[in-house]
């Protein structure tokens, strides 16, 4: 009797979910009609998906927050020693993963002062495993002093060091083939910005990845405004979540939907304690890139911005 009873339960709760499935999810596409006014132009459509990814998406998009420290050229091994014992004494949020890019002659020092839920990352890596090129370190290097990670593309790697959009393309696809993540940073000048080119920049160095990278699945994107970086003058979280929002249509358009869902895209450039908890509301932002903050003991609460 109870084995019918919770059968009929079963049989009655599949019907009411494909009811409603039928009317909420297929109603639009079965009476378009019904829409037309919102559906009729490009615009239209627009509105209707951002309301709906703010609304229905943006909350529960699966992606797990990640903040990365990047010390850059800075430290040495006292002042490591003492960041790293901050991290290991903090309760950091378990629902956001955090990874320490840090200079490569200190990376397995870190690693052994740091506990194994933190991430560590090299901050750049060469596009092949071993040979004559001298000063370079290659991923396999870094693999073999405990780094899983790698920041590649950032701005500062461009700008002083001349490094082109297919160079660091090379480089991911390299470092991925040997098996480490990959922060791949992408991001506009605020010459670029001023001139109306920010999504044309981002999406030509997202293009650039793309024609070298295949499975993003160990892949993080960290937008990064060359404006914000070091100076104080952090996006607006509305203009992050604008470039993101893009960011995301983009990868829609020319890679996946699935892709464009599950790729965690960082927002870096200024970020601090005092403004990550409303960057971090902004539902494409999935995550920090952080410079000096992350040399300070309030790079604990940028990792717990979604806490
Ligand atoms: P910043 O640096 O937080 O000091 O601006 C960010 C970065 O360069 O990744």
């Amino acid at each position: 009797m109870d084995m019918n009873h919770s059968a009929t339960n079963l049989t009655l709760d599949a019907l009411k979910s494909v009811v409603s499935q039928a009317l909420l999810g297929k109603f639009t596409a079965v009476f378009p009609k019904l829409f037309k006014c919102q559906w009729k132009t490009y615009e239209g459509q627009k509105k209707l998906y951002a309301n709906f990814s703010k609304d229905s998406v943006s909350n529960m998009s699966g992606r797990k927050f990640c903040v990365g420290g990047n010390w850059k050229m800075n430290g040495d091994q006292k002042s490591i020693a003492e960041i790293c014992k901050v991290l290991s004494d903090a309760q950091l949020d378990p629902n956001t993963d955090v990874v320490i890019g840090c200079p490569a002659i200190y990376l397995m020092f870190a690693r052994n002062l740091l506990p194994c839920s933190i991430g560590v990352a090299g901050q750049n890596a060469y596009k092949v495993a071993k040979g004559a090129f001298t000063g370079e370190i290659s991923p396999a290097m870094l693999k073999d002093v405990g780094a899983d990670w790698v920041i590649l593309g950032h701005s500062e790697r461009r700008a002083i060091f001349k490094e082109s959009d297919e160079l660091i393309a090379e480089k991911a696809e390299h470092a991925l083939a040997e098996g480490l993540k990959v922060i791949a940073c992408i991001g506009e000048t605020l010459e670029e910005r001023e001139a109306g080119k920010t999504n044309e920049v981002v999406a030509r160095q997202m293009c650039a990845y793309a024609k070298k990278i295949r499975d993003w699945t160990n892949v993080v994107v960290a937008y990064e405004p060359v404006w914000a970086i070091g100076t104080g003058k952090t996006a607006t979280p509305d203009q992050a979540q604008e470039v993101h929002a893009f960011l995301r249509q983009w990868l829609t358009e020319n890679i996946s939907k699935e892709v464009s869902n599950s790729l965690r895209i960082q927002y870096g450039g200024s970020v601090t304690a005092a403004n990550a908890k409303e960057l971090a509301k902004k539902p494409d932002i999935d995550g920090f890139l952080v410079g000096g903050a992350s040399l300070k003991p309030e790079f604990v609460d940028i990792v717990n911005a979604r806490k």
